[in-house]
């Protein structure tokens, strides 16, 4: 994260913004041990999985995994920029602004951005004035046809791209902005064929469509999608990634979300057209992805405007197999999901225009266990006996991991589907509990461990043995000297060592992180570990430097092994070899 202000004011402002104090504002905490705890403001949860930690100054939840200093506290909960976030820490604790830091780079990159996003704008004001023109006439009338009001063409600021070659590459170049810019924004292609001067020539991206510009939750207009006005493909054409729009990283239509307050639920769908169709209908809440898959970035933002997330992907065979995968994402991010599950192989467009805005909110929001199983019975043929044998051995296995209440419907409902007897049916899940993990206590459901992702799961003894090792260099209580750069293997954890040895303080370490993914991963690393003593301390990272350097050794054991067993044993260079090996056995076992 480039930042702008001064290291020492940041700590500053960090130091007179006690994390405690101002998440209390926002979030009731009850202390308990050495940790703050209570119901995460991030996600709906029952039970308290949100904690404070005075002493690194980091929150972090147990749950969704939301965490950092305070000032990420402040961007998540008001949904603002890291600046923005800043001013206003800066306020309430009365600490004036400091004179910005010169860093020409920064400034470099800063102000082509905002070209860029002044291009984006102008255009998006030159598509939606050319809709209400001559040259926008096809367009418009294209929109109309689709049932869309006029009041929701001006909310989406929808527009009119004209069937002309260069309209808005002339308009914007005549505005000052240059053609490499136009390009580098998305707005205009170079022709492969100059003109009779010898000059590359420029053509409008967008030339004969509907447009839809696509603007962030700062209404930043980042991109555009344009939609085709008859058969020509592709349907939609789309802005590529460009220095303001990472297509994997936004959704549609998040400026308008972040208008809608106090959302219980945001309404994920595919299209463009099913956002808008929605809105009109007076639904609340609705983005869509942006002709992707959804990632876990999209997941995340998602998780900002509300507490919950409602997938209403169309109801063909992809959209139901794109809400599979969602679900899955969902889970990974411990985000709570339910499914509208679209009739008819219908679009949400094409349910709300049938069925109306009462049958929209008619349709049940499912659970994911609900949704699956319905698609799995979808997979068998009920009517056999075979079809009946595999759904209940399938439906049993998502059956088992729910909740009391849920699971009693489902099994009630498997039963009259299959004709299988409850008792049975039960047996048939202790079974596959058995299987899988024999200890499990019956009725804690399974949930928490299928919805690790991968970057979660446990990891190797010596990994976790350094990010203990790091929590615990963290503190300040650990002689420095005891611990080198070396008892590290990877490259974010020698980082985190190399800036908490120069003295950088947990809270401000987790915004050197380059990316949301390593940040939550530092969060975690660097909260404060339970110990009561410094000596307990010192004891503990003992402990973690044994496992690191014993498990060290042993790698290099197995490394000299399998060297010595690759060479022919009369080789000149196997008796130093085992010499070496035996060495390393010795101080093993000293260990
Ligand atoms: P759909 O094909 O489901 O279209 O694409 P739709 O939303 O029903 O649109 P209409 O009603 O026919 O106008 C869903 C989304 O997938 C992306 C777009 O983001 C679109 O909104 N898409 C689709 C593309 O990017 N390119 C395409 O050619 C088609
Ligand atoms: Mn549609």
């Amino acid at each position: 994260m480039a930042s702008r202000y001064p290291a020492a004011w940041l700590d500053e402002l960090r130091s007179r913004s006690d994390i405690v104090q101002v998440v209390s504002g926002y979030v009731g905490l009850k202390k308990s041990g050495r940790k703050y705890w209570g119901l995460c403001p991030f996600h709906g949860e029952k039970t308290a999985s949100f904690s404070v930690d005075a002493e690194h100054q980091l929150y972090y939840c147990f749950g969704c995994k939301a965490g950092g200093n305070v000032i990420n506290f402040i961007m998540e909960i008001e949904r603002c920029s890291f600046q923005e976030a800043v001013e206003l820490l800066a306020e309430r604790a009365h600490i004036p602004m400091p004179e910005m830091q010169e860093d020409p780079e920064y400034e470099l990159r800063r102000s082509r951005r905002l070209r860029l996003l002044d291009a984006n704008r102008r255009a998006a004001q030159f598509y939606h004035e050319t809709l209400f023109k001559p040259e926008g006439a096809a367009a418009l009338a294209y929109l109309r046809r689709r049932g869309l009001s006029d009041g929701v063409i001006r909310k989406f600021g929808l527009g009119a791209a004209p069937d002309q070659w260069s309209a808005l590459t002339d308009k914007l170049t005549s505005d000052g902005f240059t053609a490499e810019e136009l390009v580098t924004a998305g707005l205009a292609v170079a022709g492969k064929n100059k003109n009779a001067a010898g000059e590359t020539r420029y053509f409008d991206m967008f030339r004969n469509r509907a447009i839809f510009p696509i603007i962030d939750m700062y209404k930043n207009v980042i991109a555009f999608g344009g939609r085709s006005l008859g058969k020509q493909e592709p349907k939609y054409l789309n802005t590529s990634d460009t220095p303001v729009f990472n297509k994997r990283k936004g959704v549609y239509a998040a400026n308008l979300l972040r208008q809608q307050r106090h959302l219980d639920h945001v309404i994920l769908v595919e299209g463009y057209m099913d956002v808008v169709s929605l809105n009109q209908f007076g639904v609340e809440g609705v983005c869509a992805t942006l002709g992707t898959a959804l990632t876990a970035e999209q997941a995340r933002l998602l998780r900002r405007f509300a507490p919950a997330v409602y997938l209403g992907y169309d109801g063909d065979s992809a959209g139901q197999h794109a809400i599979l995968r969602g679900l899955e994402i969902m889970e990974q991010e411990g985000i709570p999901a339910r499914v509208l599950d679209f009739p008819d192989g219908l679009d949400p467009d094409e349910f709300i225009r049938r069925d109306g805005l009462e049958g929209f909110r008619r349709l049940p929001a499912i659970s994911p266990a609900v949704y699956r199983l319905r698609r799995l019975k979808e997979q068998h043929d009920l009517s056999t006996r075979d079809g009946k044998i595999g759904y209940s051995r399938a439906a049993a296995e998502i059956i088992r991991s729910l909740d009391p209440v849920e699971r009693e419907t489902c099994l009630r409902d498997l039963s009259v589907e299959t004709g299988f007897s409850r008792e049975i049916l039960l047996e048939q899940m202790e079974l596959n509990a058995g299987k899988e993990n024999p200890v499990r206590e019956s009725g804690i459901p399974k949930k928490s461990v299928s919805a690790r992702r991968p970057g979660d799961s446990p990891a190797p003894p010596d990994t976790s043995a350094q990010e203990t090792l790091l929590s615990l260099l963290a503190t300040g209580q650990i002689p420095k000297d005891m611990i080198s750069e070396k008892d590290f293997d990877d490259d974010e954890l020698k980082s985190i060592y190399a800036g908490l040895i120069s003295g950088k303080s947990p809270a401000a370490l987790v915004d050197t992180a380059p990316d949301d993914e390593t940040h939550s991963r530092y969060v975690r690393i660097l909260l404060s570990p339970i110990a009561d003593s410094t000596d307990q301390l010192i004891s503990m990272a003992n402990q973690c430097l044994a496992r690191i350097r014993k498990s060290a050794l042993q790698k290099r054991y197995d490394t000299l092994m399998s060297q010595i067993g690759a060479l022919p044993p009369d080789d000149s260079s196997v008796p130093a070899l085992l010499k070496e090996a035996q060495d390393v056995q010795a101080k093993l076992r000293l260990l």
